[in-house]
């Protein structure tokens, strides 16, 4: 099979890659980009993992062909920190300890982010709704909407 090339803005950075035609865009991300933080879990669309932000909305990369997301920009967990200084959606998941072994914890920052980006003071319902499509197997969840909780508060306080 016959590569194609594909030109992406990856996490404000312009990408020309070239891939086999049917390489999801989760595997596109994480072998020709080496961007680990996207994380393979179900590969079926229903555990969130893979979650990347994709011209502004948030998407299961796994359920994406990268050809797909041609002329787009992407936006994974590695695009939030700026430099060493974690985003403050990051910070308050380690503040919080919102996670345990961290297969979940990219996919729920990205929809966190999603979240509050639209609704920058929601309620503990909304947080559960929002975070409806992302599987954790470890923290019960009750850390990880604290999580979401304190974010919110960081983000008010004036942080990014
Ligand atoms: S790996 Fe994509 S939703 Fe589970
Ligand atoms: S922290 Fe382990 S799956 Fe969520």
């Amino acid at each position: 099979m016959d590569n194609i090339t594909c030109n992406f803005v990856v996490n404000g950075r312009a990408e020309q890659i070239s891939f086999p035609p049917n390489r999801t865009l989760l595997h596109m991300l994480r072998e020709e980009l080496s961007l680990s933080g996207v994380k393979e879990g179900c590969s079926h669309g229903e555990c969130g993992s893979c979650n990347v932000i994709l011209d502004g909305k948030l998407v299961n990369a796994c359920l994406i062909l990268a050809a797909e997301a041609d002329g787009m920009e992407i936006l994974t967990v590695e695009g939030l920190s700026d430099g060493e200084k974690l985003h403050p959606i990051q910070q308050a998941f380690v503040d919080e300890s919102g996670m345990q072994c961290g297969a979940c914890t990219t996919g729920m920052i990205l929809s966190t982010k999603n979240l509050l980006d639209a609704n920058p003071d929601p309620s503990r319902q909304q947080i559960k709704d929002a975070l409806a499509g992302n599987f954790c197997r470890c923290t019960g969840y009750a850390k990880i909407f604290e999580s979401v909780e304190a974010a919110a508060q960081n983000m008010k306080g004036g942080q990014r």
